[in-house]
């Protein structure tokens, strides 16, 4: 009996399978995380996200030259400050010298083809280690927060930033952010939303980078619970209404069905957050013998693609950028 069906035919080789091939990762595609700290010629590494460092503004301007070699154009940059700088109102995060404006304008003066996304959420600068400020009672003020966030963003945008990331989860930051930018003359300052951002433990590493873990309580009162997914389409409704330029899933692996389901319908580029506890299993078990590194940090990057994703913030962008250069541009 002959079989009517054969997709095997179409695996036979690897040109015909490349010819077939229907997502690709490019370079093009990856923005690299990276963490500043004060100081000159400084490194620290991050326990749980082995091959990930905090590094001073001058390694941090290093580092993107040999990231823009790599042909990786984009970084997303978040401060990692310590104890006695942070206070419950995030103060320094609007200090025109602070550490975060100034490694912004370093990055740019060197290099100006860099893009630069800036975070805009109180966490790095706050005492109370949350996005939003707290009221006596532990309380998120999402209003009263709406402001801090302005001028950090402005803060940024004067720094010469070329995206602002609200990554805090309070209601109408965008149109909030949109106006203070425009009013001050940034109109061409993008809005990069954290649009559906989940309350996730896989930030875990993340924030044992910055030490900015909450001091009491958890995000879940602005953070989505990772239960939903509707209410990401909602989310990206209002940004998209807000003004926002492009839109982010967060974290990534574990919410692919949720990237697949704003880039349906989406009228603006969506990225999506590979984040640094999916950094952190791969390599664990990597370093344990138990799996390919390489292989599988390309499948993971090629199965964003395939659920839609324009955009891939990534801690692997730099690794994964050497191999696509040695490959010609192919992982597959
Ligand atoms: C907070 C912020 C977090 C991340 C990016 N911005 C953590 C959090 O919400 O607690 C996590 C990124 C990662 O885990 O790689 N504004």
């Amino acid at each position: 009996m002959e079989l009517p069906q054969r997709p095997r035919r179409n695996r036979r080789w690897p040109s015909l399978r490349s010819l077939v091939r229907e997502n690709e990762l490019g370079v093009c595609d990856l923005v690299m995380p990276l963490f500043v700290i004060a100081g000159q010629n400084k490194r620290e590494s991050i326990k749980s996200m082995p091959g990930i460092e905090r590094l001073s503004t001058d390694l941090i301007v290093a580092e993107c030259e040999s990231l823009l070699e790599l042909g990786v154009r984009a970084v997303a940059l978040f401060p990692a400050l310590t104890e006695n700088e942070k206070d419950r109102r995030a103060t320094e995060s609007a200090n025109p010298q602070g550490l975060y404006p100034r490694t912004i304008q370093s990055i740019k003066e060197r290099l100006p083809e860099m893009l630069v996304i800036g975070d805009v959420a109180m966490d790095p600068y706050s005492s109370d280690g949350h996005d939003g400020l707290l009221d006596e009672q532990g309380i998120i003020l999402n209003d009263e927060t709406l402001p801090i966030l302005g001028e950090m963003a402005l803060c940024q945008a004067e720094a010469g930033v070329d995206l602002v990331a609200p990554s805090d989860m309070m209601d109408g930051r965008v149109a909030y952010l949109r106006e203070c930018l425009d009013q001050a003359g940034f109109k061409e300052t993008g809005i990069l939303a954290y649009t559906a951002k989940y309350a996730s433990s896989f930030y875990g590493p993340f924030r044992e980078a910055l030490d900015s873990a909450p001091r009491a309580g958890d995000k879940k009162t602005y953070q989505m619970d990772p239960a939903n997914v509707r209410e990401a389409l909602r989310e990206m409704e209002l940004d998209l209404a807000e003004g926002a330029d492009i839109v982010m899933v967060k974290p990534g692996l574990p919410y692919l069905d949720v990237v697949r389901a704003l880039a349906e319908v989406s009228s603006v580029p969506v990225a999506v957050y590979n984040v640094s506890g999916e950094y952190a299993m791969l390599r664990a078990a990597a370093q344990n013998g138990w799996l390919d590194y390489e292989k599988c940090v390309s499948e993971s990057l090629l199965a964003f693609k395939r659920a839609g994703a324009d955009i891939i913030l990534t801690y692997h962008a730099r690794e994964v950028a050497g191999w696509l250069k040695r490959d010609n541009g192919s992982v597959a």
